[in-house]
């Protein structure tokens, strides 16, 4: 941006300047002059007013910002392909409008979601696990330290932020983004702290995780320099250090499996253990990672160029994978894919806007997704003015039921998959 703004300012000066020196000579020599002279004259001085208004005086002021606002973020390239053509699978719809929220404005922020014997637990904005049963919602566990706001930002690292969840045999498994790897009894709401280092560093911002059937477990380290609370400069910096990592109960041990992710988030192991997913939300891709065969320890990309940036990874009762978006990629102007290319944009956003103000980016539309075994998309359900959803983070499926959390809304979706289907 530094070239092109000095660019820009020097012409923008010579051409106004130019003009303005014609004008006043024209002016103070002839004035009220009627003839055509005048008439150009005039058009001049306007067009030069323009310039200098609207052209040089923000591109100075921008220059201005650029040079003196110190910048938090030292942004790269995003490379991203076109975003895909909404059609096919992805034709746009209405379909997601057809939902419910459950518990609107009862819940902050419920980003991953478990069901286990009729209950359904979920990780909350102001550090809870809660227990819903019957309609009723309870605190089962708090595994940090109060003050916690309802999405409070300030005290996030002391009081935590649940986001990931899992059941294993009875028991929670829950990824605080700060406080590590929590293991809870939902009998009890005890809770035992499995993971708080990994080779010997405290992880910057944990996020999401999931168990194969011998209880190892598969978690995301989402970025080496960022923490939940300023996700979004993670997202403009654009800069791969993120990681997989698998860590052994058993033993006690930790390996990092994939270093140098863009925005690691999701985290899915196939049914049959043979690989596990994790998706890289800047990316807007997903990786495979491979845990037996041939290929055992290689990555390849299971999927990309999806049509939103991808969060949570969810199985589908079709033996694929639920998705949806935390930022869409249309239908229309896509603002992640516009930045993508311009890090210097990104940058001087962050210089003109603090990060409450970048945290209201609203979404402005919501799609849910499902992709199959192969990662093909097989179909999709829309709602492109933000009526139900806004800021997708998980879909799960349980008894023909879709059910959304979302990092930052105030209510679970719900979604039955039979109204799910068009007319
Ligand atoms: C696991 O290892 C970490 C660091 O290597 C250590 O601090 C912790 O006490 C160990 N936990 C158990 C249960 O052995």
């Amino acid at each position: 941006m530094g070239k092109d703004t000095v660019r820009h300012r020097s012409t923008g000066q010579s051409a106004s300047s130019g003009g303005d020196e014609k004008h006043t000579k024209n002016v103070a020599d002839e004035p009220e002059e009627e003839t055509g002279d005048a008439g150009w004259t005039t058009l001049i001085r306007v067009l030069a007013g323009i310039i200098v208004t609207f052209v040089f005086i923000p591109a100075l002021a921008l220059l201005l910002v650029s040079l003196t606002v110190p910048a938090p973020i030292n942004p790269v390239v995003i490379s991203v392909p076109e975003p895909p053509k909404m059609a096919g699978a992805l034709q746009v719809n209405d379909l997601l409008t057809r939902g419910e929220r459950l518990f609107e404005n009862e819940i902050m922020g419920p980003e991953s979601i478990v069901f286990h014997k009729g209950h359904m637990y979920t990780g909350t904005g102001d550090g809870n696990i809660v227990d819903i049963k019957d309609g009723k919602m309870s605190v089962l566990a708090t595994l940090g330290k109060p003050p916690c706001g309802v999405l409070q930002v300030e005290n996030e690292p002391n009081c935590g932020r649940p986001l990931g969840l899992r059941m294993r045999e009875g028991s929670l498994y829950v990824l605080d983004a700060y406080l590590g790897l929590f293991k809870i009894s939902v009998k009890t709401g005890k809770s035992q702290l499995l993971l708080s280092k990994i080779d010997g560093e405290k992880p910057t911002f944990l996020n999401n995780l999931d168990i194969d059937s011998k209880g190892i477990i598969y978690l995301t380290d989402t970025c080496a320099k960022w923490q939940r609370n300023q996700f979004f400069y993670s997202l403009f910096e654009g800069s791969g250090d993120g990681r997989l990592i698998r860590f052994d109960p058993h033993k006690n041990t930790t390996e990092v499996l994939i270093d140098g992710l863009h925005f690691a988030n999701g985290v899915q192991l196939s049914q049959d253990e043979a690989f596990v997913l994790v998706a890289e939300l800047a990316y807007a891709r997903i990786l495979r990672y491979y845990l037996k065969g041939p290929k055992q320890g290689q990555v390849d990309t299971f999927v990309e160029n999806l049509p939103g940036l991808p969060d949570n990874i969810r199985p589908s009762s079709g033996g694929g994978y639920w998705l949806c978006d935390a930022l869409p990629r249309g239908p229309g102007f896509s603002l992640f894919d516009f930045l993508a290319p311009r890090p210097l944009i990104r940058k001087l956003l962050t210089q003109l806007l603090s990060l409450e103000t970048m945290l209201k980016f609203g979404a402005p539309s919501t799609v849910v997704y499902e992709l199959n075994s192969q990662g093909e998309i097989i179909r999709s359900f829309w709602d492109v003015h933000q009526g139900r959803l806004g800021g997708c983070s998980e879909v799960n499926e349980h008894d023909g039921v879709l059910y959304t959390g979302s990092f930052h809304s105030p209510f679970i979706g719900k979604f039955d998959l039979k109204k799910m289907k068009k007319a």
